[in-house]
């Protein structure tokens, strides 16, 4: 009886240790969004907007003024006026930071770790508020816009891609609610993921364990660029993965970027030279300021610190000069 009850009691532990963390979460406070600006479909009649139910691949932000509302046609014009945020009280992570990405413009964001650069992705999709400043979206500070419409003009590839206990088709399929089996496989071969998915044993319905663990980490990394593909939105948040991918790989990945990021604006925390050097502008954050920005060509022959970056980054192996 007594090797029993050490048992029960190991379990009990274990139960009372999973209670505080399912309880923390019911707590959690829902997020608040009191948001008024929303995403609709729209059409041109007579050289007007005008909003319209179907699906048209044109949005714009409906704006209501009282009675009133006003059309503005989603772009992808990001602006920062003097940011600033801190995820504590008395600790400011960003100081005054000024940026603007036209629609179609590819910034390119680097700095040392802990500069802020994550950050800067989490304060435009809203995962946190600023503590003062603004950031406007086509115009519109996006504390106006609701959350839900916000995240979905969003298409975000982060350094490690979240994948779920479900079946390929299913995952690339949350990037755009509701897609069908032929929208979701387009997105799939855009992305490159066609021909390992065709190894699959059950193909685009095989289940890929838990967080993707049947995949390689490229093969992760397509699914999400498939998800933000099928999206299909005018931002792209990219967060380049550090972790280095042999060379086949990283070629497909590339691949498979460039055809998501044709005509979109883009804000990408570059990891890789030839990502940085493909942009229209770089932006080098430290201790969270702009501490210079401009286009590759300008920085270099600047001599400061983006200059120093690479000729630094050169030597060790983290990027790569292909
Ligand atoms: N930070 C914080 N609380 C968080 C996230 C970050 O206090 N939940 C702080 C970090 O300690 C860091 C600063 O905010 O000092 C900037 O973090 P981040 O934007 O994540 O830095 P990155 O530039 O993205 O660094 P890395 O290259 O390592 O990803
Ligand atoms: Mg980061």
């Amino acid at each position: 009886p007594l090797v029993n009850m050490s048992q029960q009691f190991n379990s009990i532990l274990a139960a009372l240790a999973g209670a505080e963390r399912i309880f923390a979460l019911i707590d959690e406070k829902p997020e608040v969004d009191d948001g008024i600006v929303t995403l609709v479909n729209v059409e041109e009649v007579d050289g007007q907007l005008v909003e319209c139910e179907q699906r048209t691949n044109r949005w714009a932000w409906k704006h209501p003024h009282g009675n009133e509302f006003t059309l503005v046609e989603m772009k992808g014009d990001v602006r920062f006026h003097d940011v600033v945020f801190g995820y504590e009280e008395n600790h400011t992570v960003l100081k005054n930071i000024n940026l603007f990405a036209k629609p179609g413009q590819k910034i390119a964001f680097v700095g040392s770790t802990g500069a802020g650069k994550t950050t800067i992705t989490n304060l435009i999709n809203r995962f946190y508020d600023i503590n003062k400043g603004s950031i406007t979206y086509d115009g519109i500070d996006i504390k106006l816009i609701k959350k839900d419409d916000l995240r979905t003009s969003l298409a975000m590839v982060l350094q490690d891609t979240h994948l779920f206990t479900a079946t390929v088709m299913e995952n690339i399929r949350l990037g755009k609610r509701g897609a069908t089996d032929e929208e979701v496989r387009a997105a799939a071969k855009a992305a490159n993921c066609d021909e390992f998915v065709h190894r699959l044993p059950q193909g685009y319905n095989t289940p890929i364990g838990e967080n993707g663990a049947k995949l390689s980490g490229g093969e992760r990394q397509r699914i999400s660029i498939a998800r933000a593909l099928l999206k299909d939105a005018p931002i792209v948040l990219l967060d380049e993965a550090t972790a280095s991918l042999d060379v086949e790989n990283e070629t497909k990945v590339q691949g498979a970027l460039s055809r998501l990021l044709v005509g979109k604006t883009v804000l990408v925390i570059a990891h890789r030279m030839r990502t940085v050097e493909a942009a229209d502008k770089i932006i080098v954050l430290a201790d969270g300021r702009v501490a210079e920005e401009g286009t590759p060509a300008e920085l270099m022959n600047k001599n400061g610190l983006y200059h120093r970056m690479v000729d630094l980054q050169r030597q060790s192996a983290g990027w790569r000069l292909n």
